[in-house]
């Protein structure tokens, strides 16, 4: 391999060029990177409906002891179901409580991981009948192992009135299956409403569940694009992303069921959460929109301006002034400086859709003309034809076998060099190549980056899709970061795009096979800057998609080999025994990369690609 080390013919990678794409999907968000414990807090999910499903809280008492029903009493306009409980026994009466006494719980998502040493704030909001003491407790899943509880006494002030209660609990005992507990031994009517637990170590304390977030930090993501995918879209907009109702307080949120990924969400994760987790990351927000067009309806271009206000109000609240009406909201959620928003996608996978077209140029028209800056992001490709409308990029999705995805290494080649770039926003292999996360599908999908980076003069902004998956509610496979309550394991997909973390920004070298060049190899150079230790490196990436040891000689024109640092330079290989292999909670670690040592003497380095596997050379300068 032939490499032109010298950065004055090399080309310059878009600085955004790797970043990640956040859905709500597979329980990403809620029960996910949200570290909220409780699971349908507000008891909503069932609906504005009463009697209402109250899933996944259940009772702790029987009939003799405690009634639990809803009403619609909350003080809450926007979620105005609330649960009753009334309790029928007392110990300081005839009939005394079961031990333990009565109550609810909430199993959270799956389980609630609760670790010795650490303190969670319980809030909830509570009105009663009478003085009542309510235990608010986290416990093992049958409710017998206390890990941690404090007393609520309910005073005057909270006979009949509705009133916010906090306390902080702190473990003394550790459960990855635990619940929270409300329960009580005294007679008397009590209501609940918007009951939330949540660890006090979220990342940069702004809620994000620290491991799930460090899997993140170490993707480098240089652009975050969320919500969704389909979660924007909703099978039909009455079930869609709508940005004002996830914003301001979190009690007042009315939550929504997210009819394609069939599941509710408090969205406790919202949009001012996204624009915060982008911050947190060092990643430019990339917000879907909702464009008026769903899985089954759409609005017509004669009725669309609403939509079209909806986003300007969503650019208002992320960037507009403190004083302005939707910034005034951000300004009061805690962050009165503007997030640095710079790119908005009209909707997502809306190309062939009938008022696609008409919708789009509607919203592109009103950008232009009020935030000219903004990069516009159409759902049509422009790869293969321009495009037939006004964009800054186009959305390309590609979800297909690893030979295919392998093969698209040369995808961009033929593609227009003038006109908008490519936003590759979703990719993966898909299906059987896929098993679970497989090797396989890694290697496909590392000869697709570096084709993309190879492109990345037409391709600006790539992600793989999906990013999370909570492992007790897939809706989609493969998913690259995938957990419980208490575990997370990255897949080979996600250590593959480890490898690209300095592909950003960097300066693409040419390089080149000579001779004896399989077509099972692709490869790819860029030199970087390590500005933290002031440092500059060369790094050669190369996939071996065939099932032999390839031998190689690695040669960088006009790099003296006397100027290679020894200590500072390494080769790091993603590879297993057997292609199809992947990782799991039971053996998160089986393909991960491994370093190793590599020394550069100049033309007669020679360098060894194990069968299917991907490596990287780093050479420090
Ligand atoms: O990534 C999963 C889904 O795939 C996304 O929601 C959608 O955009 C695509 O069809």
């Amino acid at each position: 391999l032939l490499v032109n080390a010298s950065d004055a013919a090399g080309r310059p990678i878009p600085d955004k060029l790797f970043g990640i794409f956040f859905e709500e999907i597979n329980h990403a968000g809620a029960g996910g990177l949200w570290a909220e414990l409780v699971s349908n807090r507000g008891f909503e999910a069932g609906g504005l409906h009463t009697p209402s499903n109250i899933d996944p809280w259940s009772i702790i008492g029987d009939e003799s002891s405690i009634i639990v029903s809803t009403d619609l009493s909350s003080c809450f306009q926007r979620n105005k179901v609330a649960l009753q409980m009334e309790v029928l026994c007392d110990d300081n009466g005839p009939s005394i409580c079961p031990s333990g006494g009565v109550g609810i719980y909430n199993p959270g998502f799956w389980g609630m991981n609760i670790e010795q040493g650490k303190t969670y704030k319980v809030v909830l909001y509570m009105r009663s009948s009478g003085s009542v003491n309510v235990s608010v407790s986290l416990t093992g899943s049958n409710g017998s192992q206390v890990l941690a509880s404090s007393n609520l006494i309910s005073d005057s002030s909270v006979v009949n009135n509705w009133t916010k209660m906090e306390v902080m609990l702190e473990a003394e005992g550790s459960n990855s299956n635990s619940r929270l507990q409300l329960t009580t031994t005294t007679k008397g009517v009590i209501w609940f409403d918007q009951v939330s637990a949540m660890p006090t170590d979220t990342y940069e304390g702004h809620g994000f569940r620290t491991d799930l977030m460090e899997m993140l930090v170490g993707l480098k993501p240089r652009f975050i694009r969320f919500p969704g995918g389909c979660f924007v879209e909703g099978e039909w907009l009455r079930d869609a992303f709508r940005w004002k109702e996830t914003v301001g307080p979190w009690e007042e949120r009315p939550g929504h069921f997210g009819d394609v990924w069939m599941y509710w969400t408090d969205e406790g994760l919202g949009y001012f959460e996204f624009l915060q987790l982008a911050e947190d990351l060092g990643a430019a927000p990339v917000w879907v929109i909702n464009n008026g067009i769903s899985h089954q309806d759409e609005v017509d271009p004669s009725d669309i301006f609403p939509f079209v206000q909806e986003m300007l109000d969503s650019i208002e609240f992320a960037r507009g002034d403190p004083d302005s009406t939707w910034g005034s909201v951000r300004a009061a959620m805690g962050h009165p400086e503007p997030f640095n928003l710079k790119y908005v996608a009209i909707g997502n996978e809306d190309c062939g859709k009938t008022n696609y077209r008409a919708n789009y140029l509607r919203f592109y028209y009103a950008l232009r003309r009020t935030h000219p800056d903004i990069q516009v992001i159409s759902n049509c490709d422009g790869s293969s034809t321009p495009l037939d409308h006004p964009a800054d990029l186009y959305d390309f999705h590609i979800y297909t076998s690893a030979k295919n995805m392998f093969s698209m290494n040369n995808r961009f080649a033929k593609t227009p060099r003038n006109g908008p770039k490519a936003f590759v926003s979703e990719y993966a292999v898909t299906g059987t190549d896929a098993g679970r996360g497989s090797l396989l599908a890694a290697l496909a999908e590392a000869a697709f980056l570096i084709g993309l980076e190879k492109n990345s003069d037409v391709v600006a902004l790539a992600s793989y899709a999906p990013l999370f998956e909570n492992v007790n509610d897939k809706r989609w496979n493969p998913d690259a970061i995938v957990f419980n309550s208490s575990q997370v394991y990255g897949t080979p997909s996600y250590w593959m795009q480890r490898f690209f973390t300095q592909s950003s920004g960097a300066t693409l070298l040419s390089s080149s096979f000579l001779t004896n060049s399989s077509s099972s190899l692709v490869a790819s150079a860029i030199s970087w800057q390590d500005l933290q230790n002031n440092s500059s490196y060369i790094t050669i990436k190369i996939v071996n998609f065939g099932s032999d040891y390839v031998n190689l000689k690695l040669f960088l024109d006009g790099l003296d080999p006397t100027s290679v640092q020894l200590t500072g330079s390494k080769q790091t290989v993603l590879t297993s025994p057997n292609v199809m292999d992947e990782n799991s909670l039971d053996n998160p670690q089986k393909v991960v990369p491994v370093p190793k040592g590599f020394e550069y003497t100049g033309s007669d380095t020679g360098i060894v690609l194990q069968p299917h596997s991907f490596t990287s050379f780093d050479l420090q300068k």
